[in-house]
């Protein structure tokens, strides 16, 4: 059969960490002990009472279609949450509940952006964002930021890319890859940019409770009351419950965006996952303390990897203060050879690493983080010790 995909699925970029996955099972197949430091999720299990609400949920038949927009209980929950940990005050008109994080994104992406509009994105970032908003025939501009600004970008390079197409500004601290968690002053400048230049606000807060040290999480939402009306915060389940696989995610926003995307989620995924939605109530609702013992191992992690990568030469790391991921910059290792080949980018980087010392890590340029890799601390404090032994055997071995 001919096949010609769309056009908007001929536009996005296939991972560009495919081949590399394809390497590590070939490996791993093989009986190489690969450690693994690529993964986007905790290593926790669900904890056992959130795992407990899904059973009784499934024994009490709450198996059905729930209402599009999310069952009011989570409703609920979402909105004392907000309300005691961020002073938002929501309805239910302004809430919407996903399947991830991930869908929450892309749906608001979809009723905001006509082909053409322009999104400025402070970058290094996630590696979706560029790919949603392309999926939307918009354009996404970045504006780099450097690990001497500790990621944080200025609020001048925001009025240097903004054009009359601008539409969106999105943001996410703390930040998946680069860790830096942007402190009340940049947001609020951000906040005064949008209100001027009349743009919308769309803020991935997923890692919110994944901080440490004296780093706080602020949300822009928070910083007025303007600032509330223009932006979508979106948030999940994923990194703070370790509930990656039940695909839970939540918006919250203008009751007008909200409606828009309730509207879009009706045809493009129906409601979310009922037992998913009340064990989330039971995460919102039951203790914390799986949360709070997660992020002291995740902190102890981070501290041991940092230390660790300190004592490497030729490679070097922003401090992160939260998530659970380390950027590396290897810029000093480009145009060195590891027996014999040339290492150009961090393409080549990771390939070599990971065919040589068996470690894997993800490229930073997906991340539009040039000469870095992606490492990822939500793995055991040995496979630590042992990856960055590893990762220094590999770089005293360049020439
Ligand atoms: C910054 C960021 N936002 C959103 C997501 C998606 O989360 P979810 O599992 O809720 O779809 C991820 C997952 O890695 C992420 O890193």
């Amino acid at each position: 059969m001919d096949f010609q995909a769309s056009t908007t699925s001929r536009n996005i970029q296939p991972s560009a960490t495919l081949k590399l996955n394809a390497l590590v099972q070939e490996m791993r197949a093989k009986g190489h002990d690969i450690i693994g430091l690529a993964a986007g999720e905790p290593d926790f299990n669900t904890p056992a009472h959130i795992v407990d609400a899904a059973k009784q949920a499934m024994s009490e038949g709450c198996t059905r279609y729930t209402p599009v927009s999310g069952i009011p209980q989570l409703k609920k929950a979402i909105i004392d949450t907000l309300l005691k940990d961020k002073n938002l005050l929501y309805e239910n008109k302004n809430i919407l509940i996903s399947m991830g994080a991930k869908q929450a994104l892309y749906q608001a992406l979809r009723v905001i952006l006509n082909p053409g509009d322009e999104v400025l994105l402070p970058a290094p970032c996630w590696l979706s964002y560029k790919e949603m908003i392309t999926m939307c025939s918009a354009v996404p501009v970045p504006i780099h930021t450097t690990a001497e600004q500790g990621y944080v970008p200025d609020i001048e390079s925001f009025y240097e890319k903004y054009t009359d197409r601008t539409k969106l500004i999105l943001i996410n601290s703390p930040n998946n890859p680069t860790g830096a968690v942007w402190e009340r002053k940049i947001l609020k400048e951000i906040a005064e940019f949008a209100k001027e230049k009349n743009l919308l606000i769309l803020s991935d807060e997923i890692y919110e409770k994944m901080v440490y040290g004296d780093a706080h999480h602020v949300s822009i939402a928070a910083i007025s009351k303007d600032a509330k009306e223009r932006t979508v915060v979106v948030n999940g389940f994923s990194k703070a419950y370790a509930m990656t696989g039940w695909r839970l995610g939540y918006s919250s926003g203008n009751e007008k965006i909200i409606a828009a995307m309730d509207a879009y989620q009706s045809h493009a995924a129906g409601c979310p996952n009922s037992i998913a939605q009340y064990a989330a109530v039971e995460a919102l609702n039951g203790t914390q303390k799986p949360l709070y013992d997660m992020v002291q191992v995740f902190n102890r992690r981070r501290e041991l990897m940092v230390d660790l990568i300190n004592d490497i030469p030729n490679v070097r790391c922003f401090e992160p203060k939260g998530a659970f991921y380390v950027l590396l910059d290897i810029s000093p290792c480009l145009n060195m050879k590891c027996h014999g080949t040339p290492i150009t980018s961090d393409m080549d980087f990771a390939h070599l690493l990971l065919a040589h010392n068996r470690v894997s890590a993800v490229p930073g340029n997906s991340f539009y983080a040039p000469n870095c890799l992606r490492l990822s601390y939500a793995v055991k404090d040995e496979n630590i010790v042992e990856a960055m032994k590893r990762l220094k055997e590999f770089v005293f071995s360049l020439d």
